[in-house]
């Protein structure tokens, strides 16, 4: 049975889409250049996953040690495993010290060194002199709870600067219209109930990644990936979706975060013959190599008979040697985490951890900009009109085939700052242009009311937790050529099913059941083209281990994986990988061999 909604109009500057650290600071920038700005989120604003973030977000501030961006920069493009895009990666780590100075200004509650200044820390894979000096204190924190704190603040500047929310509206569908590109966003009020369509010159996708593909993730349960999956259905590719991070320190059973600031601040793991093995995968960087070689290296030690506990099958992570001062005063957080989750007291016992989803390296393809892009030959990007992406939900790509810890909150405010600017720049230098629309909502109510009065029999938690075992088992730490066909193939079944699901709540107010449906859609569909980049993609590189293929290889791969889908078969495509700095203030680095 097919509804006439009444559908409540709305017109704006720019709609915002999503309310976490980047959305916020995207929010906050354009308010203060005096724009007309809605930001819709589908959960309260400081709810947003960012606030999940715990260890803190690097700058090259250097008040704990000499440190310069451009060394934040070749640590970066090496983490990156030189897939990151090395104009953007110039970008983010130039602009990492006034957008966190700005921050402080803002108010966000900083540690403090005794001299007052920002507290910084090591994390995995920041050094000084190119990688040839010792770690970096270079991640500036709030105890560990950082993306809080930040959260807290951006928000609370947002609203001193008027800007609007709409808060529990779920957006279902971009309006694109061929020739402008994108011209609104459609929503879903699950207070009310009610539709509306969102006409904007501009609209920006802050809506995080898409963790909850699979089953362990430190993601909430909100991590969804609804912008992506809205790209997607407007015609818009997805950039690298093969790279997925496992995050090392993920709680055993229940997958919640524990910070790597507590390697940062001397943790340690160990196996089940109590051996410091870090020193063997990484002899330098030890536990603070970066994260997809110490979750590889976990893996392998599982693997290979000597992980922890009753089935051999975790890694424990020490912290009982810290003074507890530092644990008290630094990683609060996480022990409370490790008492709630792991029953352990962090002071006296090992966490028990394993390597958990924690980053979508992939995403939709965007410039330093925010502007959304795609390419249809390989070579020359095309821009889509008034459309942008920003933070997990981008690709940019600053963080290429794996992410250094503590650079997601850089990205999420250094390029939802400059997506403002830039943006802000465009109104003044060309003055708004009235939205020309030509396609109306139809598609997008159609493809809610499918899903809305659906009768089939199949239940929306059952296709959901397949999908989650089928990523986990066949697209997670290490994968095979073998492995990738078959779960490949079982995520097409799981697609075909699907459109035999029975939505049992039809009513529009709070109903949970039709919103987990259309977010299981959104996850479907970054599933899809998730296994299917990974099967494409023949080498091993970053967090995309292949045992087929076990060597990073130039020759053939060094370029960005571009995936379209289209009534469920995926097409897939290429951008070059930009392998020069922005300017000359620094060199760009060419490929080499990543050891750690
Ligand atoms: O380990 C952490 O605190 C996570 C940080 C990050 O993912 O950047």
């Amino acid at each position: 049975m097919k509804k006439a909604y009444n559908i409540i109009e709305h017109n704006y500057d720019v709609v915002v889409v999503g309310a976490g650290g980047a959305g916020l600071r995207a929010t906050l920038g354009l308010v203060e250049n005096n724009l007309k700005v809605a930001c819709i989120t589908k959960v309260f604003p400081t709810r947003s996953h960012t606030v999940a973030a715990q260890g803190g977000i690097s700058a090259a501030l250097g008040n704990m040690g000499e440190d310069k961006w451009h060394w934040h920069m070749y640590d970066t493009v090496k983490g990156s495993d030189w897939l990151g895009d090395q104009d953007a990666i110039e970008y983010m780590c130039r602009e990492a010290i006034p957008a966190v100075v700005e921050l402080e200004h803002y108010g966000v509650p900083f540690s403090r060194t005794p001299e007052g200044k920002i507290y910084q820390r090591p994390f995995g894979g920041m050094t000084t002199e190119f990688g040839d000096g010792p770690p970096a204190n270079r991640t500036c924190s709030a105890a560990d709870r950082t993306g809080h704190a930040i959260l807290h603040t951006l928000y609370q500047q947002s609203i001193k600067n008027r800007a609007e929310f709409f808060i529990e509206y779920i957006a279902l569908d971009l309006i694109m219209d061929g020739e402008n590109g994108c011209r609104g966003v459609m929503a879903w009020c699950l207070e009310d109930g009610s539709i509306h369509k969102f006409n904007a010159h501009k609209v920006i996708l802050a809506t995080g990644g898409y963790g909850r593909v699979y089953f362990s993730a430190t993601s909430a349960h909100t991590c969804t990936g609804d912008g992506n999956a809205m790209a997607l259905r407007g015609g818009v590719p997805l950039q690298d979706m093969e790279f997925v991070q496992f995050h090392p320190t993920g709680i055993y059973g229940a997958g919640c975060l524990i910070t790597e600031g507590t390697r940062g601040e001397g943790g340690y793991l160990t196996n089940s013959e109590g051996e410091r093995f870090m020193e063997r995968y990484a002899p330098n960087a030890k536990d603070l190599a970066s994260r997809d070689v110490v979750a590889r290296s976990m893996t392998i030690e599982i693997n290979e008979g000597r992980g922890v506990g009753d089935q051999s099958d975790h890694i424990h992570l020490h912290l009982n040697h810290l003074d507890p001062k530092v644990i008290n005063d630094r990683l609060p957080g996480i022990s409370e985490t490790a008492k709630i989750f792991a029953g352990v007291d962090v002071t006296k016992e090992p966490i028990p951890v394993i390597p958990t989803c924690h980053y979508n390296m992939g995403g939709i393809p965007a410039k330093y900009t925010g502007e959304v892009v795609t390419n249809l030959d390989g070579k020359n990007d095309i821009i889509v009109p008034n459309l942008y992406a920003i933070g997990e939900a981008a690709c940019v790509s600053v963080h290429g085939a794996n992410r250094l810890g503590s650079n997601s909150l850089l990205d999420l405010v250094v390029f939802g700052r400059s997506v403002a600017k830039h943006i802000s720049n465009e109104f003044k230098e060309n003055g708004k242009l009235p939205p020309k629309q030509k396609k109306s909502e139809e598609q997008c109510l159609d493809r809610f009311d499918n899903i809305r009065f659906s009768k089939g029999e199949v239940l929306v938690s059952d296709i959901r937790l397949k999908m989650q075992k089928i990523m986990q088992s066949y697209c997670a730490v290490f994968r095979t050529g073998e492995g990738l066909k078959k779960g490949n193939k079982e995520i097409e079944k799981v697609v075909t099913e699907f459109n035999h699901i029975g939505t049992k709540d039809k009513s529009l107010i709070w109903n949970t059941d039709l919103l987990e449906t259309l977010e299981l859609q959104n996850l479907l569909q970054q599933a899809m083209v998730t296994i299917k980049s990974a099967d494409n993609r023949k080498e091993s590189r970053g967090a995309h281990a292949r045992d087929d293929y076990k060597e990073r290889n130039d020759e053939d791969w060094l370029f960005h994986t571009l995936a379209w889908l289209k009534d469920n078969d995926i097409k897939m495509g290429s951008r070059p990988v930009t392998l020069r700095a922005m300017s000359n203030e620094v060199q760009s680095f060419p490929p080499k061999a990543r050891v750690y």
